[in-house]
């Protein structure tokens, strides 16, 4: 058994985040991780992340009333007052850590434009800041000595007398599986792209977070809202970053028009993502789509322009759809790209469980509500990961480890060996992977009605009962890769019921979640949060908390 003060699952930017600031407050902290850290998903993120210095004339309360209406009133206005008002600094400690931003022609940070905002304050390492600050931050925790469990995979959270007293986990290399104790746990774990298919999400982003939280039965807040990014490729679901319309770059559909006049005439292009994607999936519904697609077109930025700031995203144009976007526009098509929802949480990070915590795009604050604004994701990372970790610091400081020993990972072992002894005929993995990410993306997209989601619904039973029968043909220890996309699928599977028993249940049209059956908003019924949850009997249980209002009051929405 091994043993630490704060165990952080996941490497991405909220648990590296949080793993630094446990371990400068003083405890013994360890961060596990079934990739190495550097290959998080955070790694993708490409636009920039959003705070208002004072020095351009913004504040953070422009800020966050655009996040709130970002939100369409879902997210909760105390968290989005926290956010906004901890950016700033929180922008400037990662320059200070070492992330080389981009400067503008005064030689101050350079900010770009970015969706649903009045004020530019998009802060950006040009279409790789993900990247940037993952690595400043690795190095960071390397610095401090943080321990790193890299390639161990979580199997479960433990649970002694109604608190999280640490993980079981399995070391990839080995196929040995053992217990890590601790005081408090932090789910740092990101998103659940892959629920869906395709995804702009990297290929492990398989919500393993939030359907470990909800397994112990921390309640899964607001999943319903599920970000379609305006702007992917049709071939793979490759990002192309709001950065090119942060830049100035137009949406056309099949007449040349740039057909955003007629949905956002003063936002145009940079409206909410929400709004952009619905806008989009209408024209190729009808009839004004090129191929199912519409096209972006940055030619008139100019090569210079392009090669400076977007480099990234004209070398997938040119790898992934034959497209050079300094010379003709490229395809693109609204596509799964976030979690809005997640492990619910507190401004600190505290989830409804005692002792366990979670930070990033796996938790829900709420400060997204119905739908993120770009470059609030990496805010939310570094804020709310910053946050739980001192929290948590604050948390074992007073606390003593649970009276549990190896035998807290028997379950484990003996469900992961059944499956290993299913034998015979049955399906790999695979195929049950495929048809659940197909059957989210054709009923819970852009649009959805109820038929739809009863349909998903009754297609995730049949998706049970294939993935009782998965075979697992490795039956080694090392690196079995069969075994954990497995396990994987699992985690998916429930993270798909939390997300259609959530949009079953809310009867209006907000944010990303957008009924053809029932187009309004309703304010005076759905103002309020849905909680999807495990009962220890097994059974999925609903309940729902109001939106909290500090100085906002909703208001029609338009851009
Ligand atoms: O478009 C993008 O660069 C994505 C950014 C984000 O999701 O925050």
């Amino acid at each position: 058994m091994y043993e630490h003060d704060v165990l952080v699952i996941g490497a991405g930017l909220a648990g590296m985040r949080a793993a630094y600031t446990a371990s400068q407050n003083g405890v013994d902290v360890a961060v596990v991780t079934k990739v190495y850290p550097v290959r998080s998903h955070s790694n993708a993120a490409q636009g920039g992340i959003n705070a208002a210095l004072g020095d351009r004339g913004d504040n953070w309360e422009d800020h966050a009333y655009d996040t709130v209406k970002g939100s369409d009133y879902l997210g909760d206005q105390d968290a989005i007052e926290v956010m906004c008002r901890e950016a700033g600094d929180e922008v400037i400690s990662m320059e200070n850590m070492g992330v080389i931003f981009n400067r503008d022609d005064a030689g101050r940070l350079g900010v770009r434009s970015f969706g649903g905002q009045r004020q530019a304050r998009t802060f950006f390492v040009a279409d790789f800041t993900g990247q940037a600050l993952l690595h400043v931050l690795h190095e960071q925790i390397l610095r401090l000595g943080v321990r790193v469990y890299e390639e161990w995979f979580v199997l479960s959270l433990i649970m002694e007398e109604g608190a999280c007293a640490g993980a079981v986990v399995m070391e990839m290399k080995t196929g040995n599986i053992h217990v890590i104790r601790a005081k408090a746990v932090i789910i740092a774990a990101g998103g659940l792209g892959r629920v869906f298919e395709p995804s702009t999400n990297a290929l492990i982003c398989t919500g393993d977070g939030m359907a470990l939280a909800y397994q112990v039965g921390a309640p899964l807040m607001d999943m319903e809202m599920v970000q379609y990014h305006p702007t992917t490729l049709k071939s793979n679901g490759a990002l192309l970053s709001e950065a090119a319309r942060g830049e100035g770059a137009y949406l056309l559909n099949s007449e040349g028009q740039r057909f955003m006049e007629r949905y956002a005439p003063n936002m145009m292009e940079l409206a909410s993502r929400d709004v952009v994607s619905r806008a989009e999936q209408t024209e190729i519904n009808e009839g004004r789509g090129v191929d199912g697609c519409v096209l972006l077109d940055v030619r008139h930025l100019g090569e210079a322009l392009i090669d400076e700031k977007l480099s990234q995203i004209r070398q997938l144009g040119i790898d992934f759809a034959n497209a050079d976007m300094a010379h003709e526009p490229v395809p693109i098509r609204p596509g799964m790209h976030y979690q809005m929802g997640g492990i619910k949480t507190d401004i600190d990070g505290l989830t409804n469980v005692s002792g366990l915590y979670a930070a990033g795009e796996t938790a829900c604050v709420s400060v997204h509500g119905g739908n993120r604004l770009g470059a609030n994701s990496l805010l939310d990372t570094l804020v709310f990961g910053r946050r739980s970790g001192e929290h948590a610091t604050d948390y074992v400081k007073s606390k003593k480890h649970a009276n549990i020993d190896d035998r807290a990972a028997d379950t484990d072992v003996s469900r992961l060996q059944a499956i290993l002894d299913r034998d015979g005929g049955g399906e790999l993995f695979g195929a049950v992977r495929r048809d659940l990410g197909e059957t989210m993306n054709n009923h819970l997209a852009v649009f959805r009605d109820e038929d739809g989601m009863r349909a998903a619904f009754e297609n995730l039973s049949d998706l049970r009962a294939r993935f009782d029968k998965v075979v697992v043909h490795d039956k080694g220890k090392v690196f079995n890769t069969n075994l954990i996309f497995t396990l994987e699928l699992g985690f998916m599977l429930d993270c798909a019921e939390a997300i259609i028993l959530g949009a079953l249940e809310r009867n209006e049209s907000r944010g990303a979640h957008t009924r053809t059956d029932m187009p309004d908003r309703d304010d005076d019924n759905w103002l309020k949060h849905i909680l999807i949850s495990r009962t220890e009997d097994g059974e999925t249980a609903v309940d729902y908390v109001p939106v909290k209002i500090t100085q906002w009051e909703p208001q029609i929405r338009s851009y």
